[in-house]
């Protein structure tokens, strides 16, 4: 009972479920699939008698857009680790993992080495919650990590981790619960610990402006977008995960320059619209834009 009722675990159920509610949606319309997120839903079968289009539509009764967001971060990244792992990354270390079957669910080589880094707790119920028979179960190692007051390096390089191996890092929904320090200390250690390949990074991060000019996180016509914020930021406090760490654009590109990336792509919602929903006839409206957090991908310096 006592692992039933954890409460660390709130926010990353919250990701999965916006999965698991985009994979009741039809084969043709969906953006993403992701079949193991049901393991990790409270309610789930609830969900599931509701359907994908009840879901969506209550979800954007409360956050318009939300849903869109999530599932296009979703959709960016397995681009990204599905392009960089079939080119020559050998290494994907996936940091604040949470409840992401990344690994199972995509097409990865078989030699890919995968690390999901994540608390210790989540990382027991994930294992606890995940079927025996998952594709590439044996290429994952699980790391436990608290980012505010423990060494990523240490404890990857205690794992197997070979500093000698193209690396893709990801760090998605993580920033804004970890301090500016660590969000610091673990980008100058993802950084050490690759000298001399060629890594990746992707980070999310949420758009400092989101209290003193919330409608400069939405599109044109959201409406109330100071409540949109304000409930986030409140139900993310109440699961005991509040929101601490903001950036502009600039800051972001200046920490990852002074550890050694240069910043690729920084995109939103606003940009993936017309890539990724448009094509399935569901394009979002401009005054359904959520574009609080901003997707980002950087390089290792040559
Ligand atoms: C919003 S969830 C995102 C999970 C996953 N990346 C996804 O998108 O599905 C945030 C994750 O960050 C992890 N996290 C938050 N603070 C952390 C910390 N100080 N150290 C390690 N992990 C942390 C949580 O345990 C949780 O799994």
């Amino acid at each position: 009972m006592g692992k039933l009722i954890f409460r660390k675990d709130g926010t990353a159920q919250g990701v999965a479920k916006q999965r698991l509610i985009e994979s009741l949606a039809k084969p043709d319309r969906r953006i993403i699939y992701d079949p193991y997120a049901k393991n990790f839903v409270l309610g789930a079968n609830i969900i599931k008698l509701m359907g994908h289009r009840l879901s969506v539509w209550l979800g954007n009764k409360i956050i318009p857009g939300m849903h869109e967001h999530l599932i296009s971060r979703t959709r960016y990244i397995d681009d990204l680790i599905e392009k960089s792992t079939f080119a020559n990354i050998e290494q994907y270390v996936i940091l604040g993992a949470g409840y992401d079957s990344r690994a199972h669910r995509l097409k990865l080589p078989s030699k890919l080495k995968i690390f999901e880094v994540d608390q210790s707790e989540v990382q027991e119920l994930k294992r606890l919650r995940l079927p025996d028979n998952m594709p590439n179960r044996e290429s994952i190692t699980y790391v436990d990590i608290d980012f505010n007051h423990q060494s990523l390096k240490e404890q990857l390089i205690n794992v197997g981790f070979d500093q000698n191996k193209s690396t893709i890092f990801t760090l998605e929904g993580v920033s804004q619960y970890i301090s500016r320090e660590a969000l610091d200390a673990t980008l100058k250690e993802v950084a050490d610990l690759n000298p001399n390949s060629n890594s990746k990074i992707f980070i999310s991060y949420v758009n400092k402006l989101l209290k003193e000019d919330s409608k400069a996180c939405f599109g044109k016509g959201y409406s109330k977008p100071e409540k949109a914020v304000s409930f986030i930021t409140n139900s993310a406090a109440k699961m005991g995960e509040p929101w601490i760490s903001f950036y502009s654009a600039e800051e972001i590109e200046s920490i990852l320059s002074q550890n050694n990336f240069t910043l690729i792509e920084n995109k939103t919602l606003a940009d993936l619209n017309s890539k990724y929903f448009t094509p399935v006839g569901r394009t979002i409206p401009e005054n359904h834009i959520f574009k609080l957090e901003h997707f980002v991908i950087a390089e290792s310096k040559k």
